[in-house]
């Protein structure tokens, strides 16, 4: 089926076909669905665990509650990662009840069963009272795989699946100029959600929301087609490059004054906007030529290695299923939906905001406002609808989620019809289809 538009920008080198599968309600409510991406999906895919700053030392854990599984990853004494299901071989307890903490062994908080870091069980109870002895050094926590990629940790539950970074592909190498490795966490959110998890997947695998969600990211962020390009890569992950400080091309921005908050992004880097007057979409060219010239004074060292088109516009990873980066010079998004454990019309949404260590800046502007530039300076976990903000961009997502999910639900609703430029919904639930039913 061809859904390439005249409109729509697709890379040719990462344009694969699509068959054209219908894409029905039953994926976004029925339990039958959800129980086919329990068995065939998740375990299928590296899940980003946490960050390697909550791991610094040995003994340091990180629980990751994901849908009815529990993980922790360890830092052990040789100051390799591991990772183990949080559930205590004796009789299935967990046994890490904290999202972050610091252990000397790992003990059972119901018959004090107690383990080392590496897994193995150390000391029990009554050891005589055991059938062969005691099960100290024979019994170990069920472990799974661990890898890190930059400043993340992530986990697999599957043996099959290939190694993170060929997991990740193409982005380690793509995402490799804007040096991410020590970026700081400084927002770490989420929030309990009224919809199912696929409900924003599709929100980032498409940009046709964003005249009307996000009507004020216009003026900074061209949003017009075709001048965003889409590529969708062998992996299954996509991307979306949209072009920066420049204002969308759907609108008459071009013309006319350079509009707000263009005019400060210019001045704070010595231009005059006045200056581009007529043309601003030349202010991009000219902010890139600011940026290398003024960077490396102003302590952004990571500029160096940047391509002039990571210095100024967003490049939106989305990779199957459930993870996006949002990626800027300046700051990487986080961007998640997790499966709710037994409700399909429910979900978990989570957003970090990760921001590069420049010497001498105590602050930096967040999707909340300004923040320290501290690690979890704002962390908290939040009920979607109580007033509590996930960022402002993202709650604007998140605001569309029930009631798409609610239209769902109804008897006439016969199936999505999508536009060229969202094409990568209709792979993305043609990926699932191929993953979840065989
Ligand atoms: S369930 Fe863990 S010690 Fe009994
Ligand atoms: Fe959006």
């Amino acid at each position: 089926m061809n859904l390439q538009s005249k409109v729509s920008r697709y890379s040719q080198e990462f344009d694969p076909p699509v068959r054209g599968d219908p894409i029905t309600a039953d994926r976004y409510i029925s339990k039958e669905w959800m129980a086919g991406e329990m068995k065939n999906l998740w375990p299928k895919v590296w899940h980003l665990g946490g960050v390697l700053a909550d791991l610094e030392e040995p003994g340091d854990v990180i629980r990751h509650n994901f849908a009815k599984e529990s993980v922790i990853m360890v830092r052990q004494e040789d100051d390799s990662i591991r990772a183990f299901y949080n559930s205590c071989p004796h009789r299935g307890n967990r046994l890490i009840l904290a999202d972050v903490t610091s252990v000397p062994r790992i003990t059972c908080g119901y018959h004090n069963w107690t383990y080392d870091l590496d897994g193995t069980l150390i000391k029990v109870q009554d050891p005589d009272d055991f059938e062969g002895g005691s099960p100290c050094g024979k019994v170990h926590l069920s472990e799974l795989r661990c890898e890190t990629w930059g400043p993340f940790v992530f986990w697999c539950m599957d043996d099959d699946v290939a190694p993170l970074h060929e997991w990740l592909s193409p982005f380690p190498e793509r995402l490799a100029g804007y040096g991410i490795d020590n970026w700081v966490r400084v927002l770490n959110l989420s929030a309990d959600c009224e919809f199912n998890w696929k409900i924003i997947r599709d929100n980032f695998n498409e940009s046709y929301h964003l005249p009307t969600i996000h009507p004020e990211l216009a003026t900074f962020i061209n949003d017009g087609l075709p001048d965003t390009l889409f590529e969708m890569y062998p992996s299954g992950h996509n991307s979306m490059w949209m072009k920066g400080h420049q204002a969308t091309t759907r609108v008459d921005y071009h013309t006319t004054e350079v509009p707000a908050p263009l005019d400060q992004v210019a001045r704070a880097w010595g231009i005059d906007p006045a200056d581009y007057a007529g043309h601003t979409g030349d202010l991009r060219a000219a902010v890139i030529e600011a940026k290398r010239r003024l960077g490396p004074e102003r302590g952004f060292a990571n500029y160096a290695q940047m391509s002039d088109q990571q210095l100024v516009d967003y490049f939106h990873c989305t990779l199957f299923p459930n993870l996006t980066l949002t990626m800027s010079p300046e700051q990487l998004q986080v961007l998640r939906t997790e499966p709710h454990p037994t409700d399909p019309e429910k979900c978990v949404f989570q957003h970090w905001c990760l921001y590069p260590p420049i010497a001498g800046m105590r602050e930096v502007e967040t999707p909340l406002g300004t923040v320290p530039l501290r690690h979890d300076a704002i962390a908290r976990h939040s009920t979607y609808g109580d007033g509590v903000s996930v960022g402002f961009v993202a709650d604007q997502d998140l605001s569309i989620g029930t009631s798409q999910q609610q239209g769902l639900n109804s008897r006439g609703f016969k199936g999505c019809i999508l536009p060229g430029q969202e094409k990568r919904v209709q792979r993305f639930h043609e990926l699932l289809n191929d993953v979840v039913q065989g």
